[in-house]
Formats: structure tokens, sequence, C-alpha cells
């Protein structure tokens, strides 16, 4: 059974094992906010939501290679983004992907959100990377 909840500190080593091997780490990543999906006591999924004052910003959105394509991202989107009250944002380079939960492209992006070089995001595909919005 799939255990979505939110990480404590004793959770930080398998969250820090999962980012590097899906390639979601960066520098300046902090863990105070992970979300995570668990089965069988193992952590298989995790997204990072920081609430903001007037936005939330997700990141580090990622599935353990040998649980993929069995819903476990989905489901774990689908519960903590479930009822938000503010404009969820993101980058990506799988807009296909998160179109499926409601974001949408957004052509320019406030200036006031994490800027992208935190996630070292123009280190990888920058001509492919967007930013998006998930409205409440
Ligand atoms: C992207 C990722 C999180 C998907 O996790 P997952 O648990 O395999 O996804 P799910 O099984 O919940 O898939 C939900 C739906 O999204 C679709 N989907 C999965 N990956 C997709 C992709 N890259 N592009 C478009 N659709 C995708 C699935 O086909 C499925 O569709 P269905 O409901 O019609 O069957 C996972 O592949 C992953 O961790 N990738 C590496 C890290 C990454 O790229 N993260 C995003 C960084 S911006």
């Amino acid at each position: 059974m799939l255990n979505i909840r939110r990480a404590g500190p004793k959770d930080i080593p398998a969250i820090l094992d999962l980012v590097k091997l899906l390639d979601l780490a960066y520098p300046a990543q902090s863990f105070k906010n992970f979300r995570v999906a668990e089965a069988n006591g193992e952590i298989v999924g995790l997204a990072d939501l920081e609430e903001f004052a007037d936005f939330f910003f997700l990141s580090s959105v990622g599935v353990a290679a040998k649980s993929q394509k069995q819903g476990i991202a989905a489901a774990l989107l689908n519960k903590i983004l479930g009822g938000l009250k503010k404009d969820v944002y993101l980058y990506t380079t799988i807009p296909d992907f998160f179109r499926r939960f409601g974001f949408k492209i957004v052509p320019t992006w406030p200036p006031y959100l994490p800027p992208k070089e935190t996630f070292s995001c123009r280190e990888c595909t920058p001509e492919t990377c967007v930013c998006m919005v998930k409205k409440p």
C-alpha cells in the first residue's frame, strides 16, 4: 500500500539517495518541505512543495526507476496538490507530464519565483525547460 506523507528528518538520507539517483539534486536543496510516497516502508516517490506568501513552488518530483509507470507520481501529486488555495509554480523539461495535473505553461513568469539557477536547470536543458503554473 502507498503511504503519502510529509517527510521528517529521519527520511533525509533516503530522500538524498533518491534525488541523486534521479538527477534531481542541487547544491542549495533543502529537505524541509518534501512529501514522500512510501511503499512497504521504502520511499519510492518524492516531491518538494515549498510554500511562499502568495504561491507554492513544486520541485524535485521523482519516482524510483523500479517503481515508475505504476501511478505513484500521479497519486503523490493528486494528494499534495488537491485543495491548495494558491498558485503552484514549477520549472520542468516534461511539460506533457505536468499538463495532466492541470499545469499550464507560463510564457513570461513572475520575477518573484525562485531563480531557475537555484535548481541547476540552466546546466541541464535550458531550451526545453519551461515554467508552468496550476491555478487553484
Ligand atoms: C516523471 C515521473 C515522476 C513519472 O512518475 P511515474 O510514477 O512513473 O508516473 P505515473 O505512473 O504516475 O504516470 C502518470 C501518467 O503520466 C504519464 N507520464 C509519465 N511520465 C511522463 C512523461 N515524461 N511525459 C508525459 N507523460 C508521462 C504516464 O504515462 C501516466 O499516464 P496514464 O495515467 O495515462 O497512464 C518519473 O518518470 C520520474 O521520476 N522521472 C525522472 C525524474 C523527472 O524527470 N522528474 C521531473 C523533473 S522536472
